[in-house]
Parts: C-alpha cells; structure tokens; sequence
C-alpha cells in the first residue's frame, strides 16, 4: 500500500548516519505524522551496486520521506534520484555538509562547498533525471570561508541547476584539525547567515537547522525561515516529536508513550519474523522516557536484555511492560 502524504518541510529530522535507519524512522513516525524524514547518507556507489533491500527499502508508514545520497558523479547522482524516484522516495537530498576524511577522500560532503560548478552540474543531471523535489543540504561557510557572499552565489548557482530547498546548517565545516564530533559544536553557531540567505532569496525554500530544540525556538525561527530541522535533541529525546505535533502543528490527539510502545511491539513482531534483530529497533527508543520517572530503569532494561535472541522475544514483551507502568506513574506523578 502506498500512502500518499504531501510534503511539508516546516518541521523535519535530520539525516544521521547510524541513527536515523528505517526502523527509527517507523518509530519517529509513530509520534508525528507531520515531520519530514530522511534516511542517513547513502553512498551513490552503495545505492547503484548494493543489496537495494537492505540499504533503500522503508516502510510505507514512514512516508514523507527523502533519501539522502552523498556523491559528485553527476551520472551516478542522476541515477540515484532516479532510483529513489522510482521506489518511491519523495525527494532526494544531496549532501553537501559532512565534513569527515572518509567523505572528503570520495569528494563529498562538505568539500563540495569549494566546487560550486561541479555541484550545479550534479544537481542539473540529478533535476533532469527525476521528477520528485532535488534538495540540497550545507553548511553556512567551510574552513576559512564564511562569508555571506560565498554562500549567497554558491546557493544561486544551485538554485540555477534546479534545486529551490535547501537547508541550512548554521554551522561551518572544518575540513582539518576538528574531528566530524566536534565540528557539530564548534564552531559557533550563525542563525542570522540563514535569515539573510531567506531575505536575500526570498522565493527559495530556507530551511535551518543546528542546535534546536525547544519549541520557542523552533516558533522563532519558522518566523524567518521555511522551516526547521532538528537532529540529536529528536534523536535523544524522541518523544519530544509529540509536543511538536501539539505546539507547532496544533495536533493535539497525540498517542501516550504507551500507545507508542504498543505499535511499536507490533513492528517488532512482524520485523523479528523477517530476521530484524531486536537490539536493531529497540536501540533507537532509549530515548522514549528522556525525563521521565523510570527513564533510567527503562535504559537500563533496555541496555541488560534488548540483545536477547530473537527466540527469546518474550523479553521484548517484558520490556514493553516496563514502559507501560512507567507511563503510568509518570500520569500518577503529574
Ligand atoms: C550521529 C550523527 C550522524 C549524522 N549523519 C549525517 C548524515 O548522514 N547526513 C547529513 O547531512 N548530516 C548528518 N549529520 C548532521 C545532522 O544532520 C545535523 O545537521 C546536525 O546534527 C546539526 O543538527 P542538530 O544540532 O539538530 O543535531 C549527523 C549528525 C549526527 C549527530
């Protein structure tokens, strides 16, 4: 079944390696209908040559969805969008932002930043070979260069191959001396580059991202930019995607964490019969109580017994339950 949902960008999260693979995907999604998804980066070569039923497959649950591919072969872009288009991605993201030596060595990521030309070409075959939305993710300056002029004509020749979103972390690159970790703290963040980019192209679908987590700033910056992507805080704090739903989308039937547990077992129980390993879901919820009364005991529930063998699935049961009487306390605690 292919449920078709419209794109809306106001709210999304982030693409992270490790983190953001399709089973936290179904589980994001159990708590905000609204948000945005996307994969973590893909490699063209690994899209185009790998088993494509484990690197790009998804549920349909999990839509709207982009996939993010990292690359600078425009040929193997195109055929990457055109891959995605035709499984049913809803758009396709081009990396443009990750600063870490392995990328660097293929030529993507961040380094892209210093080869405008070689981006515009890349995303005017990638536009050309598909028909869902081409979108480009980077950072506001790279090394010794953050200057709003660089950005602004970077973006505009993007923007002339095709592309018309692209989000925006506020953060520099630095390609030496700064390991990928610490280059996602330092150095400072610049909001006001992203607001100027906004102004200065005002018809371009700005999106910000980088060290936002609350709902006031969320509120602050979707009065200056198209929307808002958020990584780590969603990733620890998973649940927090609910308060989003109530306080930015004014969606206010939003499911308990029970009733997140609840599905969620469901999943696990159609997954753990394909072969998914239980630990491969239940890694991405230790989040779910961030706060919370009970919060330590369910990590560290999750941490003694989330390996059980797949036979051994009672355990999941028990941990479920664990979440259920949590979730009940917290209400008796309110
Ligand atoms: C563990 C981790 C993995 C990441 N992987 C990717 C990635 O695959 N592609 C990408 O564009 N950015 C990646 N990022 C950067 C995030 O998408 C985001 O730009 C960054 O974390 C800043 O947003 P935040 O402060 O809300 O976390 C990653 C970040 C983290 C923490």
């Amino acid at each position: 079944m292919d449920i078709k949902k419209k794109i809306s960008r106001k709210i999304s999260v982030a693409p992270m390696m490790d983190c953001t693979d399709r089973h936290d995907r179904y589980f994001l999604r159990l708590m905000s209908t609204n948000v945005m998804l996307y994969s973590e980066m893909v490699a063209t070569k690994s899209a185009i040559h790998g088993d494509r039923s484990k690197i790009l497959s998804y549920s349909p649950e999990e839509k709207p969805l982009a996939l993010q591919v990292g690359g600078s072969d425009k040929k193997e872009l195109a055929e990457v969008a055109k891959i995605a288009e035709n499984m049913g991605y809803d758009e396709i993201n081009i990396n443009l932002g990750c600063p870490s030596k392995k990328v660097q060595k293929n030529m993507f990521g961040a380094c892209l930043m210093k080869e405008p030309d070689l981006v515009s070409d890349c995303i005017n075959e990638m536009v050309n070979s598909c028909k869902i939305p081409v979108t480009a993710k980077t950072r506001i300056g790279v090394d010794n260069i953050e200057d709003f002029e660089y950005l602004n004509n970077f973006i505009g020749k993007i923007r002339k191959a095709g592309c018309k979103t692209f989000i925006l972390h506020a953060r520099k690159a630095i390609l030496k001396g700064l390991s990928p970790k610490q280059n996602l703290n330092i150095p400072k963040l610049n909001y006001q580059m992203v607001y100027e980019i906004k102004k200065h192209n005002p018809d371009l679908e700005i999106i910000i991202n980088g060290g936002i987590s609350k709902i006031d700033e969320i509120k602050n910056h979707l009065n200056k930019c198209d929307g808002v992507m958020i990584g780590r805080s969603i990733y620890q704090n998973p649940y927090s995607l609910a308060e989003i739903e109530k306080e930015i989308f004014g969606n206010s039937d939003n499911p308990s964490r029970e009733d997140v547990t609840k599905k969620l077992l469901e999943y696990v129980e159609k997954e753990v019969k394909l072969g998914t390993k239980v630990n491969h879901i239940m890694r991405h919820t230790v989040g779910l109580y961030h706060g919370q009364i009970g919060s330590k005991e369910w990590k560290r529930y999750l941490s003694d017994n989330m390996m059980a063998r797949d036979s051994d699935f009672q355990k999941t049961k028990h941990i479920m339950t664990i979440a259920q009487n949590n979730e009940k306390a917290n209400k008796v605690n309110l």
